[in-house]
């Protein structure tokens, strides 16, 4: 899909960015949990994207900073999510322009591994894959089947280890459990 602006985004965005998610998820939890996410010190402005279609607002994805116990304690890692496009955009190509942006730009910024909460089978066609794979935990409720990792340079997770979600990740999967 052409004329789709990638960029991070802007105080001035934010009452738009809660539309998206609002409409695109038809609750206000990923809303809320995008909020509270912005008040975590993980939070990185840069790595909270939004895509524009005719300069209106029409898909977000925010990247956050999370720890990793274990031999791998020293690897930067962040958490995807949530994302969304605005229904009436879904489906032309949004949603995987704007992963791929937030994957390079991650890469870039040094990263060395993504993971993802939900909606597994959209990730698993973007190369993310099954926590189990890595032997890896976490501290969420629910099952492994519901986190996939993508690792942006092979073998990083090779040690395991136990991934620590911050706390509105956490608020957000016991509401729903
Ligand atoms: C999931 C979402 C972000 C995808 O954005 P999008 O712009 O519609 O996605 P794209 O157009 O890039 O990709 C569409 C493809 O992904 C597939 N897809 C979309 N949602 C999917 C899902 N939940 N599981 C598996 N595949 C999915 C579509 O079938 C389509 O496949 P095709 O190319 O073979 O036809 C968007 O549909 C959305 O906002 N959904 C509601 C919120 C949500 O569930 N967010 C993800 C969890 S954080």
């Amino acid at each position: 899909m052409t004329h789709i602006r990638v960029r991070a985004e802007r105080p001035s965005d934010m009452q738009a960015i809660d539309v998206v998610n609002i409409s695109a998820f038809k609750s206000d939890a990923e809303a809320q949990l995008v909020s509270d996410l912005r008040n975590t010190p993980g939070y990185i402005p840069k790595l909270s994207l939004v895509a524009e279609y005719k300069n209106r607002l029409v898909g977000h994805v925010m990247l956050t900073r999370i720890d990793l116990l274990g031999e791998n304690k020293n690897l930067d890692m962040l958490v995807l999510g949530p994302m969304s496009v605005v229904p009436s955009q879904a489906y032309r190509g949004i949603g995987g322009i704007l992963l791929k942006r937030a994957i390079a730009k991650a890469d870039k910024m040094g990263f060395g591994v993504i993971a993802e909460v939900g909606q597994t089978d959209y990730y698993k066609r973007h190369g993310f894959k099954p926590l189990s794979d890595f032997g890896l935990t976490h501290n969420l409720k629910g099952g492994e089947g519901d986190i996939t990792v993508l690792e942006l340079r092979q073998g990083l997770l090779s040690g395991g280890g136990k991934l620590v979600f911050p706390e509105p990740f956490k608020r957000v999967c016991e509401n729903a459990a």
